[in-house]
């Protein structure tokens, strides 16, 4: 008789989004005149952008003709991505990243499930808590998380960062030494960030203590660059700003908040071939070994569309994209403040973090605004135990959805 793997018997319960999704469901079935307005998972609602539609129809004429139709991709990206992405996105800020060093993958969320893979099952995670439950949920598949312990909510073998209002939501540095080191920036779900000189400290402690960062940049177009601000104050685009990065962070990249691809999928993990292991392996080339047996490539349809961003024409209509959710997210923060709530995020970021009113849990608040006024967020203890007490709302969605649920939790 065959054994189910132990470790995926360890997970707890169901990934967050899925619990959210079932509940929001059940009470449709239950409720089905009412309207449910989703401000929860952060799905994007505005249609791709007509270059990327265009990019995307070419491309499928391309696929109908012998001598331009494409079979497998290149398992790890099309040269005209990485070469795209590595000049647009490092390059051209002064950032030493190799075309070869950006391996094009199918999204954000399977590469920060899957980096895991290239560690030893020994290494010691750190992450932030709250923070985004694939990277730990992805180690515990691993058997790299120890036993789960109710009364904290943790898991023995990780070392939590608890990012908090009393520290600014800025994590610091951990007691234990880690080994891998997951930040996310501008932060999901706190809607966040750190400067270039805090997340300079981190670099340079991981290059201290011998540990790895996997850096998760997926909201960083999000980010709101002040011309006026001294170089330590800016907030990087992506960790390779920071002197040092090169020999000790991996970082992922997502097409799904910057260009609205959480439906079409694409995304790219940048892995420099200065990061080696205590012997020197480079991590680089595991990645590469694991595409390869792993991976046959995104689809050159969508890598098509994803080269369509970089066009000066992309450019101009996802900056609008980004614009139209920006003031999505002003608006729940000030429509949150002005209702008496505390709400934090939602400057450089599309996520607003708000404290649940007082002797309302994460959850009780979830099932509050469901059941009294129909909106749905995602509860921030599901973030983990430093996120009891608070609750996220994404600014994804419509304005007119946005507007109206905020009106309903006005009327609360
Ligand atoms: C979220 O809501 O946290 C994200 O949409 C999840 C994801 O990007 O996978």
């Amino acid at each position: 008789m065959f054994h189910a793997n132990d470790n995926y018997l360890k997970l707890r319960g169901s990934y967050l989004f899925s619990t959210v999704a079932r509940k929001v469901r059940e009470f449709k079935e239950a409720e089905p005149d009412k309207s449910v307005i989703s401000l929860g998972i952060g799905d994007v609602t505005q249609p791709l952008a007509p270059v990327i539609i265009d990019a995307l129809h070419d491309a499928v004429d391309e696929m109908a003709h012998a001598d331009t139709f494409r079979g497998y991709a290149p398992d790890l990206g099309y040269e005209f991505l990485r070469h795209a992405m590595a000049e647009e996105d490092y390059r051209a800020r002064g950032c030493d990243i190799q075309d070869d060093e950006v391996f094009i993958s199918d999204g954000a969320k399977s590469d920060s499930g899957n980096i895991q893979e290239i560690f030893s099952d020994r290494d010691v995670i750190a992450v932030c808590d709250p923070v985004y439950p694939v990277y730990v949920d992805s180690n515990v598949m691993a058997g790299r998380t120890g036993t789960f312990l109710e009364d904290s909510n943790t898991w023995s073998d990780v070392v939590y960062m608890p990012c908090t209002e009393e520290n600014g939501f800025a994590p610091e540095l951990p007691e234990r030494t880690p080994d891998i080191i997951y930040l996310c920036f501008p932060n999901n779900p706190l809607g966040t960030v750190l400067t270039k000189s805090q997340l300079q400290t981190w670099v340079d402690y991981a290059n201290r203590v011998g540990a790895v960062i996997i850096f998760d940049a997926a909201y960083e177009a999000y980010i709101q660059d002040d011309p006026n601000a001294a170089d330590e104050d800016r907030i990087p685009h992506t960790i390779y700003e920071c002197e040092g990065a090169r020999t000790c962070a991996i970082e992922i990249r997502s097409f799904s908040k910057n260009a609205g691809f959480t439906g079409v999928r694409l995304g790219a993990t940048i892995v420099p071939k200065d990061l080696k292991d205590q012997n020197g392996t480079p991590m680089h080339d595991l990645w590469a070994r694991r595409h390869g047996t792993k991976y046959n490539g995104a689809p050159y349809i969508i890598q098509k569309a994803g080269l369509a961003v970089y066009s000066p024409e992309g450019r101009k209509q996802l900056g609008e994209q980004v614009g139209y959710y920006m003031e999505n997210a002003k608006m729940i923060r000030t429509s949150l403040q002005k209702a008496g709530y505390t709400a934090f995020g939602g400057v450089n970021a599309p996520y607003i973090w708000l404290k649940t009113p007082q002797g309302m849990t994460s959850w009780d608040f979830f099932d509050h605004l469901l059941e009294k006024v129909q909106v749905v967020g995602t509860p921030g203890s599901g973030f983990g135990p430093h996120g009891e007490g608070y609750f996220r709302l994404t600014a994804f969605g419509t304005h007119e959805d946005t507007k109206e649920a905020l009106e309903r939790i006005r009327t609360l």
